[in-house]
């Protein structure tokens, strides 16, 4: 619909890791890559990514990165306003974002995104966006370190991961064409009506160290905005942050 060729799989290691080898061959972006399941799916810093076959949305939008990468900034948050806005097509309620791109329902994990980037920024540089999302899965034998929860649970009936999928294109299409004419300054106020853990107390993890603060939003450029106690307000953004609550 969008000129984005389709690439299916039936087992991969990792949708963004076919991504990227299908862009080291020299097809062109976009694309997108679905998988029924994956062996080596992975989150953010390494973490394993439960990925049974036939169950979940295993799915990866390949694109060319057009606007520089000051024009990327924001993107895993808008990732995310697409992915609450196809769950709720689904029929979810009760959706959330988690700064910086984890998608909740009913206070469980129910999606989450890893966006990577290849290349030169100087030259042909692309970002891979991988979405899994929980649809059907059972937790039979799996052991998954936090709280996770399915379309199938918050809905009641047996979802169709195709009608998912399609609603989870078209609305990357629409959040990311709104993202690259406008910024993400015209979606932050969107993301803010999302954000589960606003004025909550958290804890920042910076990988160095751990940060005590007041959820208090986030900025233009979609960095989180912590109140510290005799600090006042900072804001932080980059790959490496956790939040959790205090
Ligand atoms: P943050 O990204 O803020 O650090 P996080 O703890 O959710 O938050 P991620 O790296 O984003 O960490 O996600 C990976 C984690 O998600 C895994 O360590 C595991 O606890 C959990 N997880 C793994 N597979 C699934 C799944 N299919 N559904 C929900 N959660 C999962
Ligand atoms: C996270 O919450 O840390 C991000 C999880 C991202 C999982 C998806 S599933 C499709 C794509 N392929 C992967 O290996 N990871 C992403």
């Amino acid at each position: 619909r969008f000129g984005w060729r389709l690439y299916l799989r039936e087992t991969t290691d990792s949708t963004n890791a076919e991504a990227l080898r299908l862009l080291q061959s020299g097809v062109p972006a976009p694309f997108v890559v679905m998988a029924e399941g994956q062996t080596a799916g992975r989150g953010r810093r390494g973490r394993e990514w439960a990925s049974p076959p036939a169950q979940n949305i295993y799915y990866t939008l390949a694109l060319k990165v057009l606007n520089g990468l000051q024009g990327l900034s924001g993107l895993s948050l808008v990732v995310g306003l697409a992915v609450l806005s196809a769950l709720r097509r689904s029929g979810v309620e009760g959706v959330g974002l988690k700064w910086p791109n984890d998608v909740y329902a009913d206070g469980r994990k129910i999606a989450g995104i890893l966006v990577e980037l290849n290349g030169d920024p100087a030259d042909a540089c692309h970002v891979i966006i991988g979405i899994g999302v929980n649809v059907n899965m059972r937790p039979s034998s799996l052991s998954i370190g936090q709280p996770w929860t399915t379309v199938r649970e918050q809905t009641g009936g047996l979802a169709s991961r195709a009608d998912l999928a399609h609603f989870l294109s078209e609305s990357l299409h629409h959040y990311l064409d709104r993202h690259s004419r406008e910024g993400f300054s015209s979606l932050r106020e969107e993301w803010e009506a999302s954000n589960i853990w606003y004025g909550r107390d958290c804890v920042l993890s910076t990988g160095a160290q751990q940060i005590k603060g007041v959820m208090n939003g986030i900025d233009e450029q979609g960095a989180l905005r912590l109140w510290i106690e005799g600090r006042g307000e900072q804001c932080f953004s980059g790959g490496e942050l956790s939040l959790r609550l205090d």
